[in-house]
């Protein structure tokens, strides 16, 4: 290890042993897997009496109550390499939609119902994530009350490489779906509207047919679907894993992870087992709440949303130490979604944001 230097009191593995007292920092570069330093702190970095400024750590309750309005993407948060928006959807979409400013990852938090395309159709249920290419032609079905998570890409989802692990670590080929050709399911209507959106404006086209009429297709363009119940954590019992062994999709400057139930790390090797403190200072943090007990915050249900800046501190509430102490295993299922460069809250998410959550760790 080039430059490698070590100072004082350390411990020899990251975040096993930490030196009794101690709280240990990670200070890191290009998010979890870049150079790094580890900081063997007296106090907390999160111990703070005040904060004023921009960086608080930010967080969103449930979103999906009656601040959101029903049947429409709200974007929450967005930079010019991704919008992050969610959508609570009671009815079909009125008409076929084509995004060509973006391609578009759903992650289907509850409900079901299928996505109609021009490659087939595919039916979507709870934990469900579903990669469809800008520039496909589709409309989305309900059968039941849907709560979705879409992330909008300027660049394409791509899989991580699975190195030393092998190609059919996190999980295999074979979970994937993606859609046989079959035709729209609607047809003998008087017209149908397909709305393109291009520089965020919508064009509408109408035809005399059902748009989705592909007799056959082929090719390495098409949108396929991975339930977050498929993947496989990476995990050791002897150290604990930085989220970027969860990654899930790889986009152009930033990436999506997934964090599934697993055994936790064993205590009679003295590993750490909630996330240690950190500022990930080259990335963003957003973090999605799927399901489970996230025991490592407190006051974090299903449906929320935290956002970590870069610059400010992060890890665990002072109760999840404790908590973790006798814990031996997490149910806990969330999306993160880590981005290069700044994100905005939008003015949705600035009204219904939690304005006391940076006073957690208090
Ligand atoms: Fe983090």
């Amino acid at each position: 290890m080039e430059n490698f230097k070590a100072s004082g009191i350390y411990s020899k593995q990251a975040h096993v042993h930490i030196p009794e007292g101690l709280y240990e920092e990670e200070h890191g570069r290009k998010g979890f897997f870049g150079k790094v330093s580890h900081i063997y702190h007296e106090h907390p970095p999160v111990n703070w009496t005040n904060l004023e400024g921009d960086l608080k750590p930010q967080q969103q309750p449930p979103m999906f109550g009656d601040q959101l309005n029903v049947n429409y993407f709200q974007p929450i948060l967005r930079n010019k390499d991704c919008v992050i928006n969610i959508g609570h959807y009671t009815v079909s979409f009125e008409c076929f939609f084509r995004n060509a400013d973006f391609d578009e990852l759903y992650f289907i938090h509850e409900g079901t119902g299928r996505i109609e395309s021009i490659y087939g159709h595919l039916d979507y249920k709870r934990g469900d994530y579903i990669v469809m290419p800008r520039g496909t032609t589709y409309k989305l079905f309900v059968d039941t009350p849907s709560k979705l998570l879409k992330i909008e890409s300027a660049s394409e989802f791509e899989d991580p490489t699975r190195g030393i692990l092998g190609p059919n670590a996190i999980y295999d080929q074979t979970v994937l779906e993606s859609p046989e050709v079959a035709k729209g399911s609607e047809q003998n209507l008087q017209e149908y509207k397909l709305e393109i959106k291009r520089l965020g404006k919508i064009t509408t086209v109408t035809y005399p047919f059902n748009p989705l009429d592909a007799h056959g297709w082929k090719g390495s363009v098409y949108p396929y679907k991975l339930s977050i119940y498929d993947i496989c954590p990476v995990m050791s019992h002897r150290y604990h894993m930085p989220p970027s062994a969860h990654t899930t999709f790889l986009c152009q400057n930033f990436v999506v992870c997934s964090f599934v139930e697993r055994p936790l790390e064993d205590k009679k090797h003295g590993v750490l087992k909630v996330p240690f403190y950190h500022s990930n200072i080259d990335y963003d943090e957003v973090l999605f709440y799927h399901q489970g007990n996230f025991f490592s915050r407190d006051n974090i249900d299903a449906g929320a949303l935290t956002f970590h800046p870069q610059g400010i501190h992060h890890g665990p509430h002072p109760k999840a130490f404790k908590a973790g102490t006798d814990k031996e295993y997490t149910d806990e299922y969330a999306v993160m979604i880590d981005t290069r460069y700044p994100l905005e809250p939008t003015e949705w998410f600035t009204k219904n944001e939690n304005k006391d959550y940076w006073k957690s760790w208090m």
